[in-house]
């Protein structure tokens, strides 16, 4: 009898042991909304990386653009119990609540893409998102050094600048980039600067506009590359020819970008990675070993692409986009 009773011990703890480390882990993911090519590929790379680990469970919002909906969104996942969160936010400002309220619940929460302007005032696992400020300098000293390439440096041209959702840190920090880097290239004229909120409708809006009231325009930087190809069909409706008449420098290095700039109608893309999954997956398996991290935002390198490669902006050389098209993931 005493044997029996031990049996059934022992396998009441096997069951009980199997059923735990067959428990899955719930990553949970507040994304802003779907704005842009960039927003699609980054929520379907996490995904793909989420989903497709073994025992791994992914819990995904999508905030449709609205700061309420993210804020609701983080506190259904401290409801839920959820055993990851990842967080990227609309805008940076306006988290500090919300986000201490996910380290009371204790649940780990890594930052991704847009750190809030609150992440030294709360406690994060991990944090992996773009240089914003140097994508913006890129940007522009592409155009500056690209025109000094064609014999143009010392002519003076008319610029103007499509900034992305106002108050999201991917375009207060290219803003900030953009407008340093001008200082470098005196010859570069501001004309217009104006929000396209990261999406190609506006961006081909906002371009109409500037078309009718700015008597010349030679230069446009798009903080994303879907505002530059909405803005490639306003200037293609106008009558101009794009990557000609008006110089185009996108950011992000989406597909659709490479195949404009093969297309000789834009002129470069600044890379900004959505890829965040090869980064996230191995963070969260060291988690679970009880590793821990600094509290440092780790940046991913990226590149510049352009019509012909070769131009020198310091930190980087720019590569031609149809020697690398192929090898694009998003
Ligand atoms: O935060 C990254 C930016 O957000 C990308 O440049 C843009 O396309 C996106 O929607």
């Amino acid at each position: 009898m005493k044997k029996l009773f031990a049996l059934v011990l022992v396998f009441a703890l096997l069951v009980s042991i199997s059923a735990a480390s067959a428990k899955d882990v719930v990553v949970a993911f507040s994304q802003i909304g779907q704005e842009s090519d960039w927003r699609t590929a980054n929520t379907d790379d996490l995904r793909n990386a989420i989903e497709g680990h073994a025992g791994w469970k992914l819990v995904y919002d999508d905030a449709q653009q609205k700061q309420e909906n993210q804020i609701k969104a983080l506190r259904n996942f401290i409801t839920q119990d959820v055993d990851y969160i990842l967080f990227t936010g609309v805008v940076s400002t306006g988290w500090d609540e919300v986000l201490k309220e996910v380290n009371e619940a204790e649940i780990p929460l890594l930052l991704i893409d847009r750190i809030p302007d609150c992440a030294d005032k709360i406690d994060y696992v991990a944090a992996f998102g773009g240089d914003f400020v140097e994508e913006g300098r890129r940007q522009i000293a592409w155009a500056g050094e690209y025109l000094k390439s064609i014999g143009k440096g010392d002519v003076d041209v008319n610029i103007v600048i499509m900034e992305g959702t106002t108050g999201a840190s991917a375009q207060t920090g290219r803003t900030e980039g953009n407008l340093k880097a001008l200082k470098e290239y005196p010859h570069l004229k501001l004309v217009g600067q104006q929000s396209g909120n990261f999406t190609r409708a506006e961006g081909q809006a906002v371009m109409e506009s500037w078309l009718k009231s700015i008597d010349k325009i030679d230069v446009l930087i798009a903080q994303n590359d879907d505002m530059a190809l909405g803005a490639i069909d306003a200037i293609k409706a106008a009558g101009k020819v794009p990557g000609k008449d008006i110089i185009i420098v996108g950011c992000d290095s989406v597909k659709a970008a490479f195949d404009a700039i093969v297309a000789g109608e834009m002129n470069a893309t600044i890379e900004c990675t959505p890829l965040y999954g090869k980064f996230v997956v191995p963070t969260i398996e060291a988690l679970i070993r009880g590793e821990k991290f600094d509290k440092t935002v780790v940046h991913p390198e990226e590149g510049v692409f352009d019509m012909d490669g070769g131009i020198d902006l310091g930190t980087v050389k720019s590569i031609k986009a149809a020697d690398v098209i192929a090898t694009r993931q998003y």
